[in-house]
């Protein structure tokens, strides 16, 4: 242990003002590898196991965990060759290293500490959610804090106020479940395939919003809080009193009212707290922000009140490690390198 430590020594690493960046992300379902020369993407590869995992209805940790195996070699093969780079060209390696699944995180965290090591250059862990909020300096090479930030995923959903490169405070969240978590929900009470998310979102198009169901915001003002489960129970409900009065559930209206229910007023607080602090740009990160009805409400209400919307490509809202790049960068600028014993966390909290 004490030879491995003294062979990996950054003790006289110079910062470099535009690194080339390579990052690894396994949180879940996803291997991806980016690498970044400053905010340019040069390569952005994603393989992922939701085909496999959806013959489950959901994901399975442990073919997860296999999944990234087979595939963490070759999606950084692949980055490198696309960027058209060799290993000894990346300036350090920046890899999520929670929240996720445990498993998961071990396969990218172990090959980034390897890459690290056998190269001698700074390893960078990064929190899965700072990559989401990151994800939109990629999208606007000069964005700066400070901005309002939507983070909407299967895990997290929250209104913050971005502040700098490191600092975020949240201005109002969820107090039960996650939007992702929901549409993932909705869709299986209407016996819709994983991933639920975008299988909604389709089954929304055509639909009419006719289905009465309560509003996400359930307190307004400073504390802003939203709850997901009370909407989902909603859906559930409706579903099942037709069902037992033998009439048939439409599942467009369902779908399209629930989308609107959930994410109308995430798109208005975010615009509504740009305003009450001044802030003239709003980011958004998370899978549910590859949602179209989201993207174009929020889109329309910034446009009508007078605010920069930075939405990065639907590609790089759900899981990829070009916003581990991003956040990365961040990091790597502030001189925030991890030790090689760094450990992977399952749970990180938002505040
Ligand atoms: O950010 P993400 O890929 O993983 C987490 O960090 O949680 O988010 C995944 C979530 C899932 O719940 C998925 O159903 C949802 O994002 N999602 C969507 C859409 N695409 C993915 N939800 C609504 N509409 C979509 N088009
Ligand atoms: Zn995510």
């Amino acid at each position: 242990m004490r030879l491995f430590c003294d062979m990996y020594n950054l003790k006289d690493y110079k910062i470099k003002p535009q690194p080339v960046i390579l990052a690894i992300e396994s949180s879940c379902d996803e291997t991806a590898c980016a690498i970044i020369r400053g905010r340019q993407v040069l390569a952005d590869r994603i393989s992922s196991s939701a085909s496999t995992q959806a013959l489950y209805g959901g994901v399975v940790p442990e073919i997860a965990s296999r999944a990234h195996t087979d595939a963490v070699g070759e999606v950084v093969r692949l980055a490198l060759s696309d960027a058209g780079l060799e290993s000894r060209d990346i300036d350090a390696v920046a890899v999520t290293y929670g929240a996720g699944l445990l498993g998961a995180l071990l396969v990218g965290l172990s090959f980034a500490k390897s890459f690290a090591y056998a190269l001698n250059i700074p390893l960078i862990a990064v929190n899965h959610i700072r990559g989401h909020i990151a994800a939109a300096y990629l999208e606007d090479t000069s964005l700066e804090p400070p901005f309002i930030t939507l983070l909407a995923s299967g895990g997290h959903t929250a209104i913050l106020r971005t502040l700098s490169y490191s600092e975020s405070e949240v201005l109002g969240s969820t107090c039960d479940d996650a939007a992702g978590e929901a549409f993932d929900k909705v869709a299986r009470v209407l016996s819709l395939p994983y991933p639920g998310g975008p299988n909604v979102q389709k089954m929304a198009e055509g639909g009419n919003f006719t289905v009465p169901l309560p509003s996400a915001l359930i307190r307004h003002g400073d504390g802003m809080t939203f709850s997901y489960s009370g909407l989902k129970t909603a859906v559930i409900n409706y579903c099942h009193t037709l069902a037992q009065k033998g009439q048939e559930v439409n599942a467009h209206d369902v779908a399209a009212s629930f989308q609107k229910a959930a994410l109308d007023p995430l798109a208005l607080k975010a615009v509504e707290s740009a305003e009450k602090y001044g802030i003239k740009t709003i980011t958004a990160g998370g899978g549910v922000v590859a949602n179209d009805y989201l993207r174009n409400t929020l889109s329309a209400l910034c446009a009508e009140r007078g605010i920069k919307l930075v939405l990065p490509a639907k590609r790089r809202c759900t899981d990829n490690a070009c916003m581990i790049a991003a956040e990365g960068l961040n990091m790597y600028l502030a001189g925030n390198f991890a030790p090689m014993s760094v450990n992977a966390r399952a749970a990180i909290p938002l505040r």
